[in-house]
């Protein structure tokens, strides 16, 4: 596996190897792997000739009050790990080189950003889609994945690949879980004993719902309270939003009749989490 710390190197050697004809898959990552990123890596090495990623605490995707400074970071553990997994080329770049002191671009995608995590966290989602669309452009793969779980980001990079023409397929590799349901996450370390026996709760919760609104084709207002009411019950401090939306424009539903998605985010202590589940539509 080849490190690249700069975007000429990154450039030069993508170079040559656009030249012999062969495709390349991308994974951006800020490091801290874990199953779920090595999933990701996966998907994109049985998708295209060769693999890269990248590695980037990105400053932007972070609110003042939240955890830049303390988020994990182990560069050589990761890159061992990379290239275990098959990765051809590594890109870290420094946070000078990408974000110089004079930046002054932001990249906004409206819309499908203003609800769910976009109201609690305003800074994020422009934040990743200027982070993206700059590696996108630096790299110009073939192929991009990123995750499920995220599926709001997902959802809008989706968008923001369409809307500026970028020439990269965009594929969602589907949420790895611990055995009990937990969603994997780099956050997942801030739990506390106690608090790790709570979190799966989340996707369980979600799950049931799920499978009550594809059975039964109720209508979510009446199944969004107990949803609620179970997980405080079940542990959780508090709940930024649970929703309901279309699969695609994440717009508010009411009625299944159509593919959705439920995303929640919710509080243990001082850990948010996050997590989604598929709403088969009618
Ligand atoms: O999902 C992530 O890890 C980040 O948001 C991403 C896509 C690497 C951008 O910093």
């Amino acid at each position: 596996m080849i490190i690249c710390k700069t975007k000429k190197d990154i450039r030069d050697a993508l170079a040559r190897i656009k030249n012999s004809h062969r495709t390349v898959g991308f994974v951006p990552t800020m490091g801290s792997l874990h199953e779920g990123h090595l999933s990701l890596v996966k998907i994109a090495r049985e998708n295209a000739d060769i693999m890269v990623a990248s590695i980037f605490v990105n400053p932007l995707q972070f609110g003042p009050n939240e955890d830049f400074d303390t988020y994990p970071r182990q560069f050589e553990e990761d890159a061992a790990v990379l290239k275990s997994q098959g990765c051809d080329l590594l890109f870290a770049p420094t946070r000078d080189s990408i974000f110089p002191s004079n930046f002054s671009t932001q990249v906004t995608v409206s819309q499908i950003t203003e609800n769910h995590c976009g109201v609690s966290r305003p800074a994020f989602f422009g934040g990743i889609a200027t982070i993206v669309t700059k590696l996108l452009m630096i790299l110009a793969p073939d192929i991009a994945v990123f995750g499920e779980k995220d599926y709001q980001q997902l959802a809008m990079i989706r968008r923001l690949v369409r809307d500026l023409d970028i020439d990269t397929q965009i594929i969602g590799g589907p949420t790895v879980r611990e055995e009990d349901g937990l969603a994997m996450s780099s956050r997942n370390n801030y739990l506390s004993k106690e608090e790790r026996k709570i979190a799966p709760s989340l996707y369980r919760e979600l799950s049931n719902v799920s499978d009550e609104l594809t059975k039964t084709q109720k209508n979510w207002m009446g199944l969004k309270p107990t949803l609620e009411s179970n997980l405080l019950k079940a542990g959780f401090s508090s709940i930024d939003y649970v929703d309901l939306v279309d699969a695609t424009s994440l717009e508010l539903m009411n009625q299944p009749n159509r593919a959705g998605r439920l995303l929640a985010a919710a509080w243990i202590g001082k850990t948010r989490l996050i997590d989604n589940v598929a709403v088969m539509g009618m």
